[in-house]
């Protein structure tokens, strides 16, 4: 209600677009965003609105759209208050979902637990929790291979970023991944559901899940205060942290941050991986030139954990840009305007809900030539070099910059090189994909694939496949 208060009360009129209420769009919106943002692109140019379901959203598409929001004018923009606001119920005030000032100084804290060194010495943890996850596939089988990394990035996360066991008696009682599952179910729930509240509701199962992974996290911050017990990770950081007045953190502060991390930290790489096999199957030309590759630098053996964080391997780098550009996971950044402004000769009230789309921006054909095509040399130095600054953002931009990039594109390159140097995988022959698309986009159905042993055919005759 007090959302369309603000609509109505505006001061400015919305950019020009759909403006009338109708369920068709809000349910089409729901199901594939990705061609209606590029049909209103085509029709409205990169500021438009949508109404859906009762209220205006205004989005905003392509690099100058993503340079305004993120960076240039970043500070009319709120997060907390954007349409995504109900996650709120899941990570209370962590990083994700707070702005300001005490997103500037949460930042800080945050930022250390995130430099070179750190994140390299999570790399035995991943490698390590890799080779255990592959050591339970074996030729002739189907692997689900979204909920295989699923639950792999989740043990990465409790591991890596808090010291927590995953195979304590703890974690076991809860399956920290099934809950995260639960919890992430309202929003593939139904749209008209999701704003419902009371028990029963999609809202009260978040919350419910929400409850019982925080029973998990609170009995470790307990467990770590009482014992005093560090380690190098980021509960350690957050448990000695002091803000700018020199007070430390609460019990449930730190609670919000890791709350956000665990989320953050492993839907968004479950999705990545699952995306980069997708194409790899469909394109086995690139896959034989992957393995060529670390053939090539690494004879007989694996890249070490600062090979892999160097991006020593540049085929697989290509690879891994080119499936964030076509999936970026985190596809939508939500925001709501503070003030009234004026965009390419359009204005947007204040109070208004403006949304940037990495997904649909990076399939603009102005931008990227043949958009549906996977084409990982889109990215070879020069090519990127020329693209436009804020073309591609799958993560983000300025002060709200993913603060776990290289944390997350190291075990997206650990977990593939790991894959790759053990396995082919390939799709179903009748595998029809689909999207699901909140809060991040993943495979719908989850992503079947048949695994076999490494191909030994000699990868010169592979690529000359190609
Ligand atoms: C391939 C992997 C990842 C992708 C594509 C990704 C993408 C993004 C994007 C686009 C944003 C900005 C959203 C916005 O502007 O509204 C973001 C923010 C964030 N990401 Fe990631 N992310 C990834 C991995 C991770 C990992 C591994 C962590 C934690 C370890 C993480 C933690 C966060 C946090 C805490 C924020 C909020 C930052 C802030 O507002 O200051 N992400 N991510």
């Amino acid at each position: 209600m007090e959302d369309l208060r603000d609509e109505r009360g505006a001061t400015v009129p919305f950019p020009p677009g759909e403006t009338r209420f109708s369920l068709t769009r809000t349910r089409r919106f729901a199901e594939e965003p990705l061609p209606m943002l590029l049909e209103a692109y085509e029709r409205f140019g990169p500021i438009f609105t949508l109404r859906l379901f009762h209220g205006n959203v205004v989005f905003m598409l392509g690099p100058e759209a993503n340079h305004y929001i993120t960076v240039s004018h970043a500070s009319n923009f709120l997060w907390r208050e954007s349409h995504f606001r109900d996650l709120i119920g899941l990570m209370g005030d962590g990083l994700l979902t707070i702005d300001g000032e005490f997103h500037r100084r949460s930042r800080l804290i945050m930022l250390p637990a995130f430099h070179r060194e750190h994140i390299l010495a999570s790399a035995e943890t991943i490698v390590e929790e890799t080779g255990r996850a592959l050591d339970q596939l074996a030729p002739g089988q189907t692997v689900d291979l979204y909920a295989w990394t699923r639950h792999l990035a989740l043990r990465v996360a409790m591991r890596a970023l808090f010291g927590l066991d995953p195979d304590g008696p703890q974690a076991r009682a809860i399956d920290a991944a099934g809950l995260f599952e639960e919890a992430l179910a309202f929003y593939a729930s139904d749209y008209f559901l999701r704003v419902l509240r009371g028990p029963f509701t999609p809202w009260a199962r978040l919350q419910a899940a929400a409850r019982k992974l925080d029973t998990l996290i609170y009995s470790e911050i307990s467990h770590r205060r009482a014992t005093g017990q560090r380690g190098s990770d980021i509960l350690s950081l957050l448990l000695d942290a002091h803000d700018e007045d020199g007070n430390a953190l609460s019990d449930l502060q730190i609670r919000d941050e890791v709350m956000t991390l665990l989320f953050a930290g492993h839907d968004t790489t479950t999705s990545t991986v699952s995306f980069m096999f997708y194409e790899l199957a469909r394109n086995p030309h690139i896959a034989a030139r992957l393995r060529a590759e670390q053939d090539a630098l690494f004879p007989g053996a694996l890249p070490t954990a600062a090979q892999l964080a160097s991006g020593e391997l540049t085929e697989l780098e290509l690879v891994l840009d080119e499936t964030l550009r076509k999936y970026p996971p985190a596809w939508v950044g939500p925001r709501r305007s503070i003030r009234p402004f004026e965009f390419q000769g359009h204005t947007v009230p204040g109070r208004a809900f403006v949304n940037y789309c990495s997904w649909a921006s990076h399939h603009l054909p102005d931008v990227y030539e043949k958009p549906e095509e996977f084409r990982p040399e889109r990215f070879a130095p020069e090519a990127r070099a020329a693209l436009p600054k804020g073309a591609y953002v799958p993560f983000g931009g300025g002060s709200r910059t993913c603060i776990g990039m290289r944390f997350g594109q190291l075990e997206v390159r650990t977990i593939a090189t790991l894959i790759l140097s053990r396995f082919s995988l390939s799709l179903p022959h009748d595998f029809q994909l689909s999207i699901r698309q909140m809060p991040t986009i993943s495979p719908k159905a989850g992503l079947p694939m048949l695994v076999s042993p490494r191909a030994t055919a000699p990868v010169a005759d592979l690529s000359a496949a190609a």
